[in-house]
């Protein structure tokens, strides 16, 4: 049995009642919604508005009609770049981003069409909101952080950027790919305008599942246009929320796996997730220290989320990446994590680290596994 250490990839398993939504929900009502339809469309329509009550409820949102379905992470980040962002319009981010976030703004920006500032973080891998402020210009249309690194773990400071935003009237974008389902979120006491992040990860929906938070102060045009279930007469995309963003079949299944999922996190509770998945980094970072191997970010937990990633001086990321998934059947996560801005500034750029990434069903056992692995590949 594979012991699985790449949950800021995508979670596994799931809890037992998200596997139970899914076979239940594909067994008796897995029709296309639609709200002038028949019984079982409008069954699979309240799993797609039951689930947006849910996040609504579970992130502070202002109304349930804000929250669009995507297919992952990526989705909701590129519907928000393309529907707000205007030509000459200039964006502040930071070096810490994963590339759903760098890599639509920087084609922009190739394309001549916006400006990009990346602010940097400090050498423990925190964004200072001070330089968020001083990156501000006259132009600044958007401001995209991250809420915690993909390679650190380290959480960012987003209510302080949050209420400088809102003092500028900057919409703000918070990607929580990272922190939904562990650290707490308020959108409206953050100042968040724009909130995306996979359902598949924390949050315990399967693959496929992604939701974009779309707030008052952020107007959006369509990213795609299409059927609604909805008003079929409107020529075009009908302008009432979600529809107008959300054209096209949603993954119904998925989106009845992501609600069972909230209510997983609910009942287990936002801390006591986040205490669990820190004592398990704690383990391995004892561990890792005691072998004087190189660990990035800071160690308090009361500011990171369960990513952690070393480098190994005698021996590359990919390799021993390679070794404990073939020989000793771990996964973890080698390379530059979809985040090369950050390896840059790590040193570690083009080789990467290693990811290791505990969830909430492992346990201190798997952690003496990897680390008894890594004894015998260390020597
Ligand atoms: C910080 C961050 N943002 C965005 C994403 C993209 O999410 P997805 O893979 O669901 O598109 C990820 C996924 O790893 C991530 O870690």
């Amino acid at each position: 049995m594979t012991i699985y250490l790449d949950n800021a990839a995508t979670s596994f398993p799931k809890p037992e009642s998200v596997y139970q939504a899914l076979d239940q929900l594909a067994r008796t009502s897995l029709a296309n919604p639609g709200r002038a339809g028949h019984k079982m469309a409008l069954a699979a329509e309240r799993t797609l508005d039951d689930c947006r009550h849910l996040l609504n409820q579970f992130f502070h949102g202002k109304d349930p009609e804000r929250w669009i379905f995507t297919l992952n992470g990526t989705d909701a980040l590129n519907m928000a770049f393309k529907g707000i962002l205007n030509d000459g319009a200039h964006v502040v981010t930071t070096d810490l981003e994963h590339n759903s976030v760098s890599r639509p703004l920087r084609a922009l920006e190739l394309a001549g069409r916006i400006s990009l500032t990346r602010v940097h973080a400090d050498g423990s891998g925190t964004v200072d909101p001070d330089a968020v402020r001083s990156a501000i210009q006259p132009g600044t249309r958007l401001i995209a952080v991250t809420h915690a690194s993909n390679v650190l773990g380290t959480v960012q400071p987003v209510a302080e950027i949050g209420r400088i935003a809102r003092e500028r009237d900057i919409p703000f974008l918070v990607d929580a790919a990272q922190t939904a389902g562990v650290i707490p979120i308020d959108i409206q006491s953050m100042n968040i305008d724009l909130l995306a992040f996979p359902g598949h990860k924390s949050l315990f929906g399967p693959t496929g599942t992604g939701a974009l938070y779309v707030g008052p102060q952020a107007k959006l045009r369509p990213w795609r246009e299409g059927g609604t279930g909805g008003d079929s007469s409107s020529e075009t995309q009908p302008r009432e929320l979600p529809y107008y963003l959300e054209g096209g079949t949603p993954n119904v299944l998925g989106i009845a796996g992501l609600a069972a999922g909230v209510r997983y996190v609910q009942e287990r509770g936002l801390d006591s997730i986040h205490a669990h998945e820190m004592d398990l980094v704690e383990r391995l970072w004892r561990y890792l220290e005691s072998k004087s191997l190189r660990v990035f970010g800071h160690r308090d937990p009361t500011r990171r989320v369960a990513t952690i990633s070393f480098a190994c001086d005698t021996l590359g990321a990919a390799e021993l990446g390679g070794i404990l998934d073939e020989s000793f059947d771990i996964a973890i996560r080698p390379g530059l994590h979809c985040a090369p801005y950050i390896h840059r500034s790590l040193g570690t750029f083009p080789e990467g680290a290693v990811r290791v990434s505990p969830g909430p069903f492992n346990t201190a056992e798997d952690i003496d596994a990897l680390t008894a692995a890594l004894d015998e590949i260390l020597l």
